[in-house]
């Protein structure tokens, strides 16, 4: 990647950061990375990632107990100069983002007397007598909903990461691998440790697809394949991916709904242009979701009727996307404003984590889904009797367990660009 889009990166966020030092009145702001945490009663740790608003800053994987002072010039960063012969030293990273820090490496907590008077702290530790500033976090996380092009080019390298797996994992289901091979040969092609990936891996074969969350991974090579789902990522200097691709054994009516469920998902991803509210978006995929139950058997009544009844609701009901960065729900997706004033989703989707509406350089995910989820249709009969729903043909769907489609879009003022599907192309 050319250093020349993180230099610009580096100047964006220290624009941003001086305005909110002036808005707060502040005279420097310190971003703390984190620390790793123990289980209980254990002393084993959890897997550590670094605080977001500390990651944005550094062009690595930022480590634990690294803390960043901004003040009005170049930036410093206090890293821990580790004396412990348990543990691997962490060198700090060769390079040219090294010209544009001062770093100090630092034994105990002296650097603190060197800061200005009105000092700031955003992140997980407290430090000595610094004072945490949530309303300031508010206020930078507004803004970290707008990537910079280097941001937008660390995503890109994410997603290729992230095809490599999805391919293989594909490969691997289509000659009968048991969920668990079909992980392994994620991790695998996208060189990850399972610790690694922005968020556990969802494979679910069958009617597992229909377990939105399902992070189990069965062991067993299924009898009769007939559907895999996988939604999994890949991180690049801490920022993430987020894709999800179905795919199906047979040539059938199922795989004719899979294959009209991806044509609707472009449909809709084209549309997450800038200005666009992401509510509406995700309106128009709940009625496309209607429109693909009536053409495809599932639901004689109008797409009028079934809104009214809530049908697609109980065959869709994830919202149709979020924010995307170096968190996977990205911060921000519900703020209206740098206050935080928090834009609540419509009654009727209270899982749709945007509700903001879309400007350029977003990075958001658009992933519509329809499932055969046993308890929601059970509710759906149950809840309304006029349903309209074939139950014989439910019955012969309910063993392929469901859809998502999901790929990382970036908004743009006339158009969008898929990152994901500019991947996939890549290796078509
Ligand atoms: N993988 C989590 C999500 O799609 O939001
Ligand atoms: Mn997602
Ligand atoms: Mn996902």
């Amino acid at each position: 990647m050319q250093n020349s889009l993180y230099v610009r990166h580096l100047e964006t966020l220290l624009k941003r950061y001086c305005a909110a030092m002036s808005a707060f009145k502040l005279d420097a702001i310190v971003v703390a990375s984190g620390q790793s945490s123990y289980y209980f009663e254990d002393d084993n740790t959890h897997p550590y990632k670094a605080f977001a608003a500390a990651q944005q800053w550094l062009p690595f994987t930022l480590p634990e107990g690294c803390y960043i002072v901004i003040k009005r010039d170049k930036p410093e960063l206090i890293w821990p100069a580790q004396q412990d012969f348990w543990h691997m030293d962490k060198p700090i990273p060769e390079g040219e983002w090294q010209s544009h820090w001062h770093i100090a490496p630092a034994l105990n907590d002296d650097w603190l007397k060197s800061l200005p008077e009105n000092v700031a702290l955003i992140g997980p530790d407290h430090l000595g007598s610094l004072r945490h500033n949530n309303t300031l976090l508010d206020w930078l996380n507004y803004d970290r909903a707008v990537k910079t092009d280097y941001e937008i080019a660390c995503m890109t390298e994410a997603t290729d990461i992230s095809v490599r797996g999805h391919l293989a994992a594909q490969a691997a289901f289509l000659s009968g691998a048991s969920e668990f091979e079909v992980h392994l040969a994620y991790l695998k092609a996208s060189a990850q440790d399972a610790i690694n990936t922005p968020y556990p891996n969802i494979v679910g074969i069958n009617e597992h697809a229909a377990v939105l969350h399902y992070e189990q991974k069965t062991h067993h090579r299924p009898f009769r394949p007939l559907t895999l789902l996988v939604d999994a990522g890949a991180q690049y200097n801490g920022y993430a991916s987020d894709i999800t691709r179905t795919t199906t054994t047979l040539q059938d009516e199922f795989s004719e709904l899979v294959d009209d469920m991806d044509s609707l998902q472009q449909a809709i991803a084209a549309q997450a242009v800038a200005g666009m509210p992401f509510v509406a978006l995700h309106d128009q995929s709940l009625i496309g979701v209607a429109e693909l139950l009536k053409k495809h058997d599932i639901c004689s009544l109008s797409i009028e009727e079934q809104l009214a009844k809530h049908v697609p609701h109980h065959f869709y009901p994830h919202g149709l996307g979020h924010l995307l960065g170096l968190q996977v729900h990205d911060a921000g997706g519900r703020q209206g404003n740098h206050q935080g004033h928090i834009i609540d989703p419509p009654a009727d989707h209270p899982f749709l984590r945007l509700t903001r509406h879309l400007n350029e350089n977003m990075v958001v995910t658009i992933e519509p889904g329809l499932y055969f989820i046993p308890m929601l249709l059970e509710k759906l009969k149950a809840e309304q009797p006029q349903h309209g729903c074939n139950l014989t043909k439910l019955e012969r769907l309910l063993p392929y367990g469901g859809i998502r489609i999901e790929d990382n879009i970036v908004v743009g003022v006339e158009g969008v660009r898929n990152l994901t599907r500019e991947a996939f192309a890549k290796y078509a």
